[in-house]
């Protein structure tokens, strides 16, 4: 389902407030399918909700691929490390982050600016990881010769993009935010939608979480449930 853009909803919340008033019983339903805005930002973050359920995956089956990786299903690993090559790597990095907020941030002043070089270090060296995973995943089981060394790959992908996306979602975010006025801001989560349409068609975002969903499920991981932490003991 696409997404209108802010003038068309624009042009829809004026259509709707001028017809509430002469009908508001009959315009309830079609009220509740006015979809609200995505600003830049929130679109930015919940790119990142997605990566990160991409990465809790990852930390789940480290250990189980250094013990046996034979058991592991594969297709479902490379289909997570594909998701991350699209839509994160191709589309939030690359088309978003280095090509419309980095260089931004480059030019302020103060401690956001010293971010994008070392992130930008860190986007290369994910992609370097990716295309390991995706090489030793490609097969219907991973070969025992690389348990170890996948085990510590994705390990080390995993606490460098929780730290990375974590800095950008309080520091690199907030500050390119802050550099936009209002209607800066407005235009770019126009752009930012147009980008993200044309890359995946109709709805990248939800199609992702869709993916992530899915894999989550292939193992055993979709019921959030069973991630309650225990008791504390008692002091
Ligand atoms: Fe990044
Ligand atoms: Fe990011």
């Amino acid at each position: 389902m696409s997404h209108p853009t802010r003038r068309e909803l624009l042009v829809k919340t004026v259509t709707t407030t001028a017809a509430t008033l002469i009908a508001p019983v009959a315009l309830l339903g079609a009220e509740s399918k006015t979809e609200p805005e995505v600003a830049a930002t929130e679109d930015l973050m919940r790119e990142h909700g997605v990566l990160r359920r991409a990465l809790l995956i990852y930390a789940e089956l480290a250990d189980k691929i250094r013990q046996q990786s034979g058991s592991i299903d594969a297709a479902a690993l490379h289909k997570a490390a594909q998701l991350f090559r699209t839509f994160g790597e191709d589309y939030h990095e690359k088309m978003l982050e280095e090509q419309r907020i980095f260089p931004i941030v480059r030019k302020m002043k103060g401690e956001a600016a010293k971010y994008p070089d070392i992130l930008v270090a860190q986007h290369h060296r994910g992609r370097e990881i990716t295309d390991y995973m995706l090489a030793v995943t490609s097969g219907p089981r991973i070969a025992s010769q690389h348990s170890e060394p996948l085990a510590r790959a994705i390990q080390g992908f995993v606490l460098m993009y929780q730290n990375h996306a974590a800095r950008e979602d309080t520091i690199v975010f907030p500050a390119w935010k802050q550099s936009l006025t209002a209607k800066q801001l407005d235009e770019i989560s126009d752009h930012f939608e147009d980008i993200e349409h044309k890359m995946f068609g109709a709805d990248g975002f939800e199609d992702a979480e869709k993916t992530i969903g899915g894999i989550e499920q292939t193992f055993g991981l979709a019921d959030i449930s069973q991630f309650t932490a225990p008791p504390p003991p008692r002091p």
